[in-house]
């Protein structure tokens, strides 16, 4: 399928793995020149040497922590007139609630709300005045589902999703659009990571976790990072203007809701 997005300049942020990288694999495949980012410079040499030898394109290498305005001002640097933005970054580690000091909120709230607004206020109008955007935030399935130890990351990514939805339909008249995807049970480092940590606290296997996990969800399964990737870049499609401010589950089905 053309998407229509050819020769476009995307940044991905957090993109050396997991699903922003497969953002980064899907708007490459589209024929998309990718800024792609991440803190491992070992991670970063293996993910730009295979997007480049997958799908030809042009790929900036941009090591930076995106949390910081240092990181945002390098991935700006690197791609000055952005079409499309991909705002991903880690989360914040599973947690008590009761033992998350001020630092550790303020540090959740700046890597999953705060960063993706600096980042579309820096890119949107640039956007507007070329008359193309797409604007895509990966938060989380769990700002509808509540999940333990969770409510930091849930938190500040319901606080992205309730702040884009004005500026979402601010910008839609010009051809840019501003829209949330919201991953479920991706197979990736980090629900890897978090399988580890449930793993050691209750004596269990990793894999035992992750079988356990797959076969709760509704589809019986994680989703695999490509299935996000492609959704990203439908909805960084050139015909996909029409679709405004929308919060997108990519769960397999397991938020149950008939609307
Ligand atoms: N996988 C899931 O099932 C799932 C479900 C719901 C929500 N999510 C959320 O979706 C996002 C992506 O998850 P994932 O599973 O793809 O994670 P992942 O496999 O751990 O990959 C994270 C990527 O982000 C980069 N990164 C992390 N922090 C960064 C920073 N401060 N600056 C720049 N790059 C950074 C990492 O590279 P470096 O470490 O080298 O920086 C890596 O490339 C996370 O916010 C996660 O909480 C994931």
């Amino acid at each position: 399928m053309d998407l229509g997005i050819k020769g476009r300049k995307a940044i991905i942020c957090a993109s050396t793995r997991g699903l922003g990288k497969a953002c980064a694999v899907a708007l490459a495949e589209a024929g998309c020149e990718v800024v792609i980012n991440g803190r491992d410079p070992a991670a970063m040499a293996e993910a730009a040497k295979e997007i480049r030898h997958r799908h030809g394109v042009v790929v900036h290498e941009v090591i930076a922590d995106v949390s910081t305005r240092e990181g945002q001002r390098a991935l700006l640097a690197a791609c000055p007139e952005p079409d499309i933005l991909v705002n991903n970054n880690g989360g914040p580690p599973p947690e008590d609630f009761r033992d998350l000091d001020r630092d550790q909120m303020m540090a959740g709230v700046i890597g999953n709300m705060i960063t993706p607004i600096e980042l579309i206020q820096s890119v949107v109008d640039g956007m507007a005045e070329r008359g193309f955007g797409r604007i895509v935030n990966i938060t989380s399935t769990t700002v509808y589902q509540p999940v333990e130890r969770l409510e930091l990351s849930s938190a500040a990514r319901a606080g992205l999703q309730a702040f884009v939805g004005s500026v979402s339909r601010s910008v839609a008249a010009r051809n840019v659009t501003i829209n949330n995807l919201l991953p479920g049970t991706f197979y990736t480092d980090r629900s890897r990571a978090m399988a580890s940590e449930v793993a050691s606290r209750t004596e269990r296997s990793v894999e035992e976790v992750v079988a356990e996990r797959a076969s709760t969800r509704i589809a019986k399964r994680f989703g695999r990072p490509e299935e996000f990737g492609a959704a990203c870049a439908f909805l960084c499609a050139a015909t996909s203007g029409y679709i405004v401010g929308q919060s997108i589950r990519i769960d397999g089905g397991t938020y149950a809701s008939s609307f």
